[in-house]
């Protein structure tokens, strides 16, 4: 039995009330995708300041008119604390992804990030405590390992954050581990290494680099590589962080409660490589493509230099076992952005 089937034995046996917070986002999503189609009844929030509506559209889509029944979307904003109250009423699954990504906006805007992914965290926290969910998952870093320069980076090893973002997703796990302490909740932080995959935004400033590239290159253009191309990143295809919620979700064994754990592959890919292997890709669509070379411009400030987790806590603890290879997860994201170009 894969990973996967295990889950949705366990979830079709009894299904369960979950709140995904961010749900019109990348990764949140994936995630309703995913309970709607383990016929879970779901509930979502977002406030759209990235998330966009047509995620939510394609999800629909994709599962049909009947589980797309199981799902109640609600626009609201993680700083209003009676509507993160009101959404964690009757629901046993927490999982929060709602928070400002990208460590650019949070040099260029540290109070919006703050805002968000501390004030926003903590009435998360507050609402999932009063409202007696069973468990709060939720979703922190790899850019809490900031300048600890040991790989691979293992979950108690920690240097100094290297931004805003970083301090505020490192404070979501101080947060987290004092409510589990002091008011007995069970709380799961997994520390997403750079998440990709369909419906990951590729527009304005702070995108992320798989869907500005895939982007960039299918207008044309030449991809921007950030430094000399050496520096390196273990790249998590979106449908692998899904099965680590889950997972954190139905954990049972009192060690693998109230931690957190590192969500990747185990596999490190340089920028300069990257490239490569996306423009092969799009190549296959359009030969035209493999002519256009990257462009080299400043490192950026806040960013690590290589990222590249050791995932054995979470294969021990929570059984994960990443579906999808990077390269694997590339494939079909390029695919889809081709997709999704062609309306
Ligand atoms: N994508 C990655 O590689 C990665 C890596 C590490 C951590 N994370 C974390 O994973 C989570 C999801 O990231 P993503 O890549 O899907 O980003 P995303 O921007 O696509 O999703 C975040 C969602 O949260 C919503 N949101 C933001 N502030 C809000 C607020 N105040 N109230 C309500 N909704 C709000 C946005 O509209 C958006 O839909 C975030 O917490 C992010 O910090 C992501």
């Amino acid at each position: 039995m894969t990973v996967r089937e295990r889950i949705k034995a366990t979830l079709q046996a009894q299904p369960r009330k979950w709140l995904v917070t961010g749900a019109a986002g990348f990764i949140g999503s994936a995630l309703v995708e995913e309970l709607l189609q383990l016929n879970q009844e779901v509930v979502g929030m977002d406030n759209f300041i990235t998330g966009r509506r047509i995620n939510l559209e394609d999800v629909r889509r994709l599962v049909g008119p009947e589980r797309w029944g199981r799902f109640r979307f609600v626009e609201a904003d993680l700083r209003d604390l009676e509507a993160c109250k009101s959404l964690c009423s009757g629901v046993d699954y927490v999982l929060h992804q709602a928070a400002l990504g990208s460590v650019p906006r949070s040099l260029d805007d540290p109070i919006a990030t703050n805002q968000a992914n501390v004030d926003g965290f903590v009435h998360m926290l507050l609402a999932a405590r009063d409202g007696g969910v069973r468990r709060f998952v939720y979703a922190a870093s790899s850019s809490t390992y900031g300048d600890e320069p040991a790989l691979p980076k293992v979950e108690d090893r920690i240097g100094r954050p290297l931004s805003p973002y970083a301090v505020t997703k490192y404070v979501n796990e101080l947060y987290a581990d004092v409510f589990s302490r002091v008011y007995g909740m069970e709380t799961m932080g997994l520390r997403y290494f750079n998440v990709f995959g369909r419906r990951q935004d590729p527009q304005g400033a702070y995108a992320a680099v798989i869907p500005r590239w895939i982007e960039t290159l299918q207008r044309g253009e030449q991809p921007v590589i950030n430094g000399d191309g050496t520096t390196s990143r273990d790249f998590c295809y979106v449908d692998n962080a899904v099965q680590a919620n889950l997972l954190a979700a139905l954990a049972e064994r009192a060690e693998a409660l109230n931690t957190v754990y590192n969500v990747a592959c185990g596999r490190r890919t340089s920028l300069n490589d990257l490239f490569l292997t996306i423009r092969r890709r799009l190549g296959e669509y359009f030969p035209e493509l493999n002519r256009i070379e990257a462009r080299y411009g400043p490192f950026r400030k806040g960013d690590v230099l290589h990222s590249l987790a050791d995932i054995g806590k979470a294969e021990r603890l929570l059984g994960y076992a990443p579906e999808f290879s990077s390269d694997e997860g590339l494939k079909i994201t390029v695919d889809w952005f081709v997709q999704a170009a062609r309306g």
